[in-house]
Protein backbone atom coordinates (compact mmCIF):
# COMPACT_ATOMS: atom_id res chain seq x y z
CA UNK A 1 0.00 0.00 0.00
CA UNK A 2 0.98 3.33 -0.83
CA UNK A 3 0.42 6.12 1.52
CA UNK A 4 -1.02 9.14 -0.61
CA UNK A 5 0.61 12.30 0.50
CA UNK A 6 -1.51 15.33 1.49
CA UNK A 7 -0.16 18.60 -0.64
CA UNK A 8 -0.30 22.03 1.14
CA UNK A 9 -3.59 23.91 0.48
CA UNK A 10 -1.94 27.13 -1.56
CA UNK A 11 -0.90 29.93 0.74
CA UNK A 12 -3.73 32.34 -0.43
CA UNK A 13 -5.98 33.47 -3.37
CA UNK A 14 -3.16 35.36 -5.02
CA UNK A 15 -3.51 33.78 -7.98
CA UNK A 16 0.48 33.36 -8.34
CA UNK A 17 0.29 30.60 -6.47
CA UNK A 18 -1.23 28.83 -9.38
CA UNK A 19 1.92 29.58 -11.56
CA UNK A 20 4.06 28.20 -9.00
CA UNK A 21 1.96 25.25 -7.98
CA UNK A 22 1.57 24.38 -11.96
CA UNK A 23 5.81 24.55 -12.16
CA UNK A 24 5.79 21.82 -9.35
CA UNK A 25 3.03 19.92 -10.76
CA UNK A 26 4.68 19.29 -13.31
CA UNK A 27 7.74 18.03 -11.93
CA UNK A 28 5.64 15.65 -10.32
CA UNK A 29 6.27 17.30 -6.85
CA UNK A 30 9.87 15.73 -7.20
CA UNK A 31 12.55 17.01 -4.57
CA UNK A 32 14.75 17.34 -7.62
CA UNK A 33 12.87 20.44 -8.90
CA UNK A 34 13.77 22.55 -5.78
CA UNK A 35 15.57 24.66 -7.97
CA UNK A 36 13.10 25.06 -10.79
CA UNK A 37 10.33 25.56 -7.90
CA UNK A 38 12.18 28.69 -6.21
CA UNK A 39 12.52 30.28 -9.92
CA UNK A 40 8.60 29.96 -10.42
CA UNK A 41 8.41 31.63 -6.66
CA UNK A 42 10.52 34.11 -7.62
CA UNK A 43 9.22 34.72 -11.35
CA UNK A 44 5.93 35.29 -9.80
CA UNK A 45 6.68 36.90 -6.42
CA UNK A 46 9.96 38.59 -7.05
CA UNK A 47 11.63 37.52 -4.13
CA UNK A 48 11.24 34.40 -1.73
CA UNK A 49 9.97 34.63 1.50
CA UNK A 50 9.21 32.25 4.59
CA UNK A 51 5.78 31.46 3.51
CA UNK A 52 6.65 31.05 -0.05
CA UNK A 53 9.71 28.30 1.10
CA UNK A 54 7.60 26.89 3.41
CA UNK A 55 4.89 25.73 0.70
CA UNK A 56 7.66 24.69 -1.42
CA UNK A 57 8.78 22.82 1.17
CA UNK A 58 5.80 21.08 1.91
CA UNK A 59 4.76 20.48 -1.62
CA UNK A 60 7.76 18.85 -2.35
CA UNK A 61 8.41 17.01 1.04
CA UNK A 62 11.82 18.56 1.37
CA UNK A 63 12.93 20.20 4.59
CA UNK A 64 12.65 23.73 5.09
CA UNK A 65 16.42 23.78 6.00
CA UNK A 66 17.43 22.29 2.71
CA UNK A 67 15.21 25.25 0.64
CA UNK A 68 16.86 27.66 2.87
CA UNK A 69 20.24 26.48 2.43
CA UNK A 70 19.23 26.43 -1.52
CA UNK A 71 18.21 29.64 -1.38
CA UNK A 72 20.85 31.52 0.47
CA UNK A 73 23.45 29.83 -1.32
CA UNK A 74 22.40 30.93 -5.15
CA UNK A 75 22.62 34.45 -5.45
CA UNK A 76 20.48 34.11 -8.19
CA UNK A 77 17.71 34.14 -5.57
CA UNK A 78 16.76 36.91 -3.66
CA UNK A 79 15.39 36.93 -0.31
CA UNK A 80 12.72 39.39 1.16
CA UNK A 81 13.71 42.74 1.06
CA UNK A 82 14.55 45.07 3.40
CA UNK A 83 11.98 47.93 2.75
CA UNK A 84 9.25 48.70 4.72
CA UNK A 85 7.33 48.86 1.17
CA UNK A 86 7.88 46.27 -1.54
CA UNK A 87 6.99 46.86 -5.41
CA UNK A 88 7.30 44.48 -7.74
CA UNK A 89 7.32 45.63 -11.96
CA UNK A 90 6.72 42.63 -13.74
CA UNK A 91 8.68 42.84 -16.98
CA UNK A 92 7.25 40.08 -18.47
CA UNK A 93 6.34 40.14 -22.11
CA UNK A 94 3.41 41.66 -21.88
CA UNK A 95 4.11 44.53 -19.31
CA UNK A 96 7.73 44.97 -21.39
CA UNK A 97 5.71 45.91 -23.97
CA UNK A 98 3.39 48.27 -22.42
CA UNK A 99 5.98 50.16 -20.66
CA UNK A 100 7.45 48.27 -18.11
CA UNK A 101 11.12 49.72 -18.12
CA UNK A 102 9.82 53.32 -18.40
CA UNK A 103 8.45 52.33 -15.14
CA UNK A 104 11.81 50.80 -13.81
CA UNK A 105 13.36 53.86 -14.82
CA UNK A 106 11.61 56.28 -13.54
CA UNK A 107 11.03 54.76 -9.70
CA UNK A 108 14.67 54.54 -10.26
CA UNK A 109 15.53 58.37 -10.84
CA UNK A 110 12.73 59.64 -8.70
CA UNK A 111 13.77 56.71 -5.72
CA UNK A 112 17.37 55.79 -6.54
CA UNK A 113 16.91 52.50 -6.38
CA UNK A 114 17.34 50.14 -8.97
CA UNK A 115 15.59 46.33 -9.13
CA UNK A 116 17.27 44.66 -6.34
CA UNK A 117 17.74 47.38 -4.02
CA UNK A 118 16.45 49.21 -1.39
CA UNK A 119 16.04 52.99 -1.04
CA UNK A 120 18.89 54.37 1.58
CA UNK A 121 15.87 54.93 4.61
CA UNK A 122 15.28 51.36 3.91
CA UNK A 123 11.31 52.83 2.84
CA UNK A 124 11.06 51.01 -0.59
CA UNK A 125 12.30 47.78 -2.08
CA UNK A 126 12.45 47.82 -5.76
CA UNK A 127 11.81 44.23 -7.40
CA UNK A 128 11.26 42.48 -10.76
CA UNK A 129 9.46 39.39 -11.65
CA UNK A 130 8.72 37.72 -15.15
CA UNK A 131 4.66 37.85 -14.66
CA UNK A 132 2.48 37.97 -11.84
CA UNK A 133 -0.41 36.72 -13.88
CA UNK A 134 -2.31 39.61 -14.73
CA UNK A 135 -0.79 40.36 -17.76
CA UNK A 136 -4.64 41.86 -18.50
CA UNK A 137 -3.21 45.04 -16.23
CA UNK A 138 -0.35 45.80 -17.98
CA UNK A 139 2.09 47.01 -17.14
CA UNK A 140 1.58 45.08 -14.01
CA UNK A 141 3.25 46.28 -10.88
CA UNK A 142 2.49 44.70 -7.01
CA UNK A 143 2.72 46.94 -4.68
CA UNK A 144 2.98 45.51 -0.94
CA UNK A 145 1.10 42.12 -2.18
CA UNK A 146 -1.73 44.54 -3.79
CA UNK A 147 -1.22 44.05 -8.19
CA UNK A 148 -2.48 47.11 -9.39
CA UNK A 149 -2.23 47.87 -13.26
CA UNK A 150 -2.41 50.31 -16.23
CA UNK A 151 -0.57 53.27 -14.72
CA UNK A 152 2.12 56.00 -16.30
CA UNK A 153 5.49 56.38 -14.93
CA UNK A 154 4.30 59.45 -13.04
CA UNK A 155 0.84 57.89 -11.01
CA UNK A 156 2.85 55.30 -10.42
CA UNK A 157 5.82 57.10 -8.69
CA UNK A 158 3.11 59.45 -6.71
CA UNK A 159 1.67 56.58 -5.63
CA UNK A 160 5.00 55.28 -4.42
CA UNK A 161 5.80 58.59 -2.37
CA UNK A 162 2.36 58.45 -1.05
CA UNK A 163 3.39 55.12 0.49
CA UNK A 164 6.48 55.66 1.77
CA UNK A 165 5.44 58.72 3.13
CA UNK A 166 3.10 57.11 5.93
S1 LIG B 1 3.56 39.77 -18.21
FE1 LIG B 1 3.16 41.09 -16.58
S2 LIG B 1 1.50 40.20 -15.61
FE2 LIG B 1 1.96 38.81 -17.14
Amino acid sequence: MTLQRTRPDLPSKDKRWKLVNATMRRNGYAGHALIESLHAVQDAFGFLDEEAMTFVADSLDVPLSKVYGVATFYHLFMLKPQGRHACVVCTGTACYIKGAGALIEGIEERFHAAPGETTADQALSVLTARCVGACGLAPAVVLDGNVIGKLAVGQLCDLLAEEVAE
